[in-house]
């Protein structure tokens, strides 16, 4: 995903700021950086493909300047060149871009005829092109703003200078989100505080077709028809951004280990005072049919809730990937509700697919980790999860905060459509208030895992079985290690093995699987013993005693069913995570993956 940082300042380089704005962004992904700043009265820019480290060796070490704008660009119009890189300029105009200009050929077929010839093959660079040609025209910023605003269709965050106007950058905004940071004679912009932390707690949020002029003693925000706007000053709150490390080795495994206080910090405030709590979440009585779309991991967090709204709420539930969502017939109507899973807020297609339902009026909700995201400003209503920063590629804690607030909704939903009773609400939330205690000792379990991953690190294909809620758990589990490991791991039904699957199953194949479900176990363990007779090595998680059998057991507490697809995971990604830690790959940062999918 694509990230920005602007600053402009009194009295300090800013392109410390810049760079360490662009670092801390890192982490989404990006696979080209940029910076334009000002240089013996005109503004240079620098620009590479690949880490932000090249483009600090390509900077001149006593270069400084007071005004600045850079960008880690995802590719998205044209490769990962320098030249695709931002900023990008064109006579009076330098832009760094977020987002898309959907219609960016058609406004570069107009401008060729004016003359404009481009050198990249960005869509930005049109739109950098569009903003000189109405300046040109207009020799007025809030003008050349305004109409740009008109042509543009698609989404951009972005930070613009003016060769003829540096003592101010200036920020536009549409379904990208942007934010201003303020301090003593610097301020700084954003496309997410992350960049901003280390200088300054305080900032504006830019709201769609807002626009703003930022210099050192002002920041004026205005609406598209040039009207200033009073906005709210925000707080950051440090502790849901911490983008440290801590003393792990990687990312991802602190955020595992973090999971003993995210769930409980995700649903606290629901029910923190008992059955009454949980009357601060929306009523869904009122709907005939859920509707769930997500991407991934958000979409595998959906299809938990699936199995407990219909198993437990008799309540009818869809589960859509994002990606096939926007294109089907989707039979939508004002009994549906859709909720959105987005742990970024930012998916492409998950956006898509709640425009799509927006645009045909009926209601929407988010369940979002990253508050001012573009879905968190889009929907209805969103609820947040509160894992902090998620920065490991593989989602973890978001994952299981994503089902802990979804079962708190579920739980809600229950209790008012009279399916569920009080008692046993009340069991389910003590479990809640519990799951230190109960996770605690999983999570702590390195050894096992260790060993597990050393009998798989060197396999080729490792398939993942259940049936009902643990079918789906094994999907996550699959995901989790062939993102990070890069071993091919596929789930399936254990009911679908005799189906075409098992003919892939040969001596020391291993075969991971949960069986949690009193209903279903027996089932799963004949499917297990016939992949065993066919030499598959079998792993399993599970609340019931099977040590008679020839299994590798992870063995987790009888729990309810709200609270059991959070053990189960636990050791899905710890097993992932020692694999991966095994074969020695990338664990944060996997290859060909970003941390937030933009582009669809
Ligand atoms: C897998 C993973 C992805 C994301 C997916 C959706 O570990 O992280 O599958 O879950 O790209 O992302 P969000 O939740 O940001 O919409």
């Amino acid at each position: 995903m694509c990230g920005i940082v602007g600053a402009i300042s009194k009295d300090r380089n800013v392109l410390p700021i810049l760079i360490t704005g662009l670092k801390n962004l890192e982490y989404r992904g990006y696979d080209s950086a940029g910076v334009a700043y000002l240089k013996n009265k005109k503004i240079n820019i620098v620009k590479t493909s690949g880490k932000i480290i090249n483009l600090e060796n390509k900077l001149n070490k006593n270069d400084k300047s007071n005004i600045g704008i850079a960008h880690t660009r995802w590719a998205t119009h044209g490769k990962a060149t320098s030249i695709n890189a931002h900023p990008h300029s064109v006579k009076h105009i330098t832009i760094v871009h977020n987002g898309i200009i959907e219609n960016y050929e058609e406004i570069k077929d107009m401008l060729e005829k004016e003359n404009y010839s481009f050198k990249s093959s960005t869509d930005t660079e049109v739109a950098c092109a569009l903003l000189n040609y109405y300046y040109e025209e207009f020799r007025d910023v809030d003008r050349t703003i305004k109409e740009f605003m008109k042509k543009i269709i698609g989404s951009y965050a972005i930070v613009m200078i003016i060769d003829n106007d540096l003592d101010n950058i200036y920020v536009l905004k549409k379904e990208s989100p942007l934010v201003i940071g303020i301090s003593d004679n610097t301020n700084i912009v954003a496309s997410d505080i992350r960049a901003i932390v280390k200088y300054t707690n305080k900032y504006y949020i830019l709201n769609d077709f807002e626009y703003a002029k930022v210099n050192t003693n002002d920041v004026i925000i205005k609406s598209v028809n040039g009207d200033i706007l009073s906005k709210e000053l925000h707080t950051i709150n440090l502790e849901e951004i911490d983008n440290s490390k801590g003393h792990y080795k990687h990312y991802m495994l602190k955020e595992i280990m973090e999971q003993n206080k995210t769930i409980l910090r995700t649903v606290l405030s629901f029910i923190e005072d008992g059955i009454d709590s949980l009357s601060k979440l929306p009523d869904l009585t009122k709907y005939k049919e859920i509707y769930i779309v997500g991407c991934g991991t958000a979409y595998h967090a959906g299809l938990v809730a699936k199995y407990l709204f219909e198993e437990i709420t008799n309540t009818k539930c869809n589960v859509y990937l994002a990606s096939e969502f926007r294109y089907q017939n989707n039979f939508l109507s004002k009994d549906t509700l859709t909720i959105f899973i987005s742990q970024s807020g930012e998916t492409a297609d998950t956006i898509s697919s709640l425009k799509l339902v927006k645009s045909k009026g009926y209601p929407t909700l988010g369940i979002i980790n990253v508050d001012n995201s573009t879905i968190s400003y889009l929907v209805d209503k969103c609820l947040y999860t509160k894992a902090g920063s998620e920065i490991a590629v593989a989602s973890t804690k978001a994952y299981t905060a994503q089902i802990a607030l979804l079962s708190v909704l579920v739980l809600s939903h229950g209790l008012r459509n009279k399916t569920i009773s009080e008692d046993y609400v009340l069991k389910v939330i003590d479990q809640f208030k519990n799951i230190d205690n109960l996770i605690s000792p999983l999570l702590d379990d390195k050894d096992l895992y260790l060993s597990i991953a050393k009998k798989i690190y060197k396999e080729k294909d490792i398939f993942y079985i259940g049936r009902g809620l643990d079918y789906y758990l094994s999907m996550e589990g699959a995901l989790k290690l062939k993102e990070i490991s890069y071993i091919h791991s596929e789930a399936y039904s254990a009911g679908e093995l005799k189906h075409g699957t098992i003919s892939l199953i040969e001596k020391s194949t291993p075969v991971i699987s949960s069986a949690t479900n009193t209903k279903l176990n027996a089932k799963t363990i004949s499917n297990l013993e016939e992949v065993l007779a066919r030499g598959a090595d079998i792993y399993l998680i599970t609340d019931d005693n099977y040590k008679d059998k020839s299994f590798t057991i992870i063995n987790i507490p009888k729990v309810s069913i709200f609270i059991k697809p959070i053990l189960v995971i636990i050791p899905y990604q710890l097993i992932a995570y020692y694999t991966a830690l095994l074969k020695g790959t990338d664990i944060d940062k996997p290859k060909n993956l970003a941390k937030s999918v933009t582009v669809e």
